[in-house]
């Protein structure tokens, strides 16, 4: 399998992400929290936003491989969670976002 392309990842970001989320350092946040720096982080810990209860319950570290399963299929992963998005099912288009986001820092 090929590995994540950052460039493909930032276009796939602007057409499906960025509607409800930002990515710069201290961006603000829209309907989705701002995703600076969330490789690696702990969900539903960013400032000021309002995550629903069964996001900020959902205790779990935001590894490569948890925004995987999540980017596939948001309402899977954190059952009640507010976020109204279908998921994307194609792998190789996760791959790419996941590769912009570990290198927006
Ligand atoms: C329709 C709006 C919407 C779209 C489109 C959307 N999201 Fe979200 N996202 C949200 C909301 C709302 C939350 C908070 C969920 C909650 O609190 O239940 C969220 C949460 C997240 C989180 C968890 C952040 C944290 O701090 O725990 C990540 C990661 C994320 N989204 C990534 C993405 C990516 C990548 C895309 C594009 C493929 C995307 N989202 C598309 C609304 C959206």
């Amino acid at each position: 399998m090929a590995p994540g392309d950052s460039i493909t990842g930032a276009r796939l970001f602007m057409a499906r992400c960025n509607q409800c989320h930002t990515i710069s350092a201290g961006g603000m946040h829209k309907a989705g929290p701002n995703l600076h720096g969330v490789v690696g982080r702990q969900a539903g810990t960013q400032p000021f936003y309002f995550y629903s209860q069964a996001h900020t319950n959902r205790n779990v570290v935001w590894t490569e491989e948890n925004l995987n399963k999540y980017l596939e299929n948001p309402k899977a992963f954190v059952p009640g969670t507010k976020k109204s998005f279908p998921g994307l099912k194609n792998p190789q288009d996760r791959r790419d976002l996941i590769a912009f986001l570990k290198e927006a820092h």
